[in-house]
């Protein structure tokens, strides 16, 4: 499988509209607008990034709501959350948060994000070949999706991954946590599919409304969209590190991996949220230039990530989510777990 740094040192004249930039953490909570509008707490604790229009039951145009985002592009008011990633220690089962590090840029020095993730929004793949063939229709608002689902564990799915990095080396693509300590962290990717059905800004399972093409790398998309899904968007991505190294010396030597989803999943489990919010025509602007890659596109305003980092939200739901069993008796009394089976 090709990593993204191969596919990069490919290509030489970027001539198509790619972003990927970093956005800091914006909360560490309980909430799921989208799979459970309006639960405070949700099932489980998630790590979010973006704009501060995020609450619970948020809905409509995030863009024209939102006054700041820790994204570094300042007009986008997006919200990208994934479950928290947490250590339960081997032999007494502590919960601990593992902590999140910004992915090291491929190009150029640190951008001063603080732990969160970084986000790409490609027009259709990271190859030369494909450079800007095709016509990408940004989401509308009120957009949203999911990718993955904590209830089938044991079921790989394409553009879903997993990275043991031994210093700057991110290794080899899994479907599943690495098996042995990894010197850098973890690394994940979530890849979301990109041909939507042009209608519905959601559907019930928050994913059949869009299809995904990707049938292998997931910087690769496979194929055109099919008549059900005709449009293509942009395809997002996101990638996170979480710096396990403080827990590797509890990593008793071949030991099962002692990481875990916070809703105690196995890697199989692993899934992403997006909720659209980027203002007015700020991303079609961005995807119909066709000479940019990575860098705004010209049209994109960016912020300094000090100014991004100072952006922040009211901790809505007060609890402590490390070194203790965050979510897990409060699951079963409320028996949010039978919510998770119709998902
Ligand atoms: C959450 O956002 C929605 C709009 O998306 C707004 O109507 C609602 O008042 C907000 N709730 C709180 C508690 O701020
Ligand atoms: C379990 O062990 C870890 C590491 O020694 C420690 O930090 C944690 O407090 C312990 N938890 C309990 C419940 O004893």
């Amino acid at each position: 499988m090709k990593s993204l740094a191969a596919t990069l040192v490919g290509l030489i004249a970027p001539v198509q509209a790619g972003l990927r930039f970093p956005c800091s953490t914006l909360t560490i909570q309980r909430l799921d607008p989208v799979v459970e509008p309006g639960n405070i707490p949700s099932a489980h604790v998630h790590h979010i990034v973006g704009g501060n229009a995020f609450n619970a039951t948020m809905e409509g145009d995030v863009g024209e709501r939102a006054t700041c985002t820790t994204c570094q592009m300042s007009e986008d008011f997006s919200n990208y959350w994934t479950a928290h990633l947490y250590f339960k220690h081997p032999t007494n089962g502590s919960y601990h948060r593992v902590p999140v590090l910004p992915v090291q840029p491929l190009l150029g020095g640190s951008q001063g994000a603080q732990g969160g993730l970084t986000v790409y929004y490609t027009q259709f793949d990271l190859t030369r070949d494909n450079l800007g063939k095709q016509k990408i229709t940004s989401f509308p608002p009120g957009f949203r999706m999911t990718v993955g689902t904590p209830t089938e564990p044991g079921k790989p799915r394409v553009g879903l991954r997993y990275q043991c990095l031994q210093g700057q080396n991110r290794g080899r693509e899994l479907d599943d946590f690495p098996t042995g300590p990894c010197s850098g962290g973890i690394f994940t990717t979530h890849h979301f599919p990109a041909c939507w059905d042009g209608k519905n800004l959601d559907s019930p399972d928050h994913q059949s409304h869009m299809y995904n093409t990707v049938t292998r790398d997931g910087f690769l998309n496979a194929g055109p969209c099919p008549s059900s899904h005709p449009i293509r968007m942009p395809q997002v991505a996101f990638e996170t590190v979480w710096d396990t190294t403080k827990f590797n010396s509890m990593w008793p030597s071949g030991g099962k991996n002692p990481f875990v989803w916070s809703f105690e999943g196995t890697g199989g489990g692993t899934h992403a949220d997006y909720m659209f919010g980027w203002k007015g025509d700020s991303l079609q602007r961005a995807m119909d230039k066709s000479e940019c890659f990575y860098d705004g596109c010209g049209s994109i305003q960016k912020q300094q990530m000090a100014v991004a980092n100072r952006c922040a939200i009211k901790e809505t739901v007060v609890e402590q989510t490390d070194g203790c069993k965050f979510s897990l008796e409060s699951m079963r009394e409320r028996k949010v777990l039978t919510l998770w089976q119709g998902w």
